[in-house]
């Protein structure tokens, strides 16, 4: 299912990389995800820099990616690109033009073992009814 988009304005695009020597680069600059150079592909979320919904937008996308890949069996894990450092050197490499941003890195591949999904903040903690 395609996410959600405000005003249908379509700010956001992905940008798919399966090239080995290309997901080894991009790893190289990521600071949190060297196993992205082992990912059968990585989807970088891009968006209209100047649209001012398109972090809503694309962090959407993001979040719908991810259940639909579980779906297929594949595994995924969002990789954080809103507001980084690195964002500037990963568009350079692949090109991404300057009226674009990054907001968040995918990565897939298939799990050996299906991994234990982690302790939550209980419902009842962060639900408040009627005022905070
Ligand atoms: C905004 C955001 C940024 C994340 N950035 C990274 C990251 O840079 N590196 C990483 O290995 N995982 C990253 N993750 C994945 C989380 O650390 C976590 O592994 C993942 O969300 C699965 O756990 P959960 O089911 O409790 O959300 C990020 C998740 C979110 C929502």
């Amino acid at each position: 299912m395609r996410a959600a988009v405000h005003r249908q304005a379509h700010p956001g695009e992905l940008v798919v990389v399966t090239d080995r020597i290309m997901l080894k680069r991009l790893a190289a600059l990521v600071t949190y995800r060297k196993f992205m150079k082992d990912a059968a592909a990585v989807v970088v979320v891009v968006g209209d820099a100047d649209n001012k919904h398109a972090v809503e937008d694309c962090v959407a996308a993001t979040e719908n990616i991810l259940p639909a890949s579980f779906a297929h069996g594949v595994g995924s894990c969002w990789v954080a690109g809103y507001n980084q450092d690195y964002n500037a050197a990963c568009a350079r490499l692949l090109g991404i033009p300057a009226e674009k941003e990054i907001f968040s890195f995918i990565s897939f591949g298939y799990y050996g073992t299906l991994p234990r999904a982690p302790a939550k903040r209980p419902v009842e903690d962060i639900i408040r009814w009627e005022r905070y």
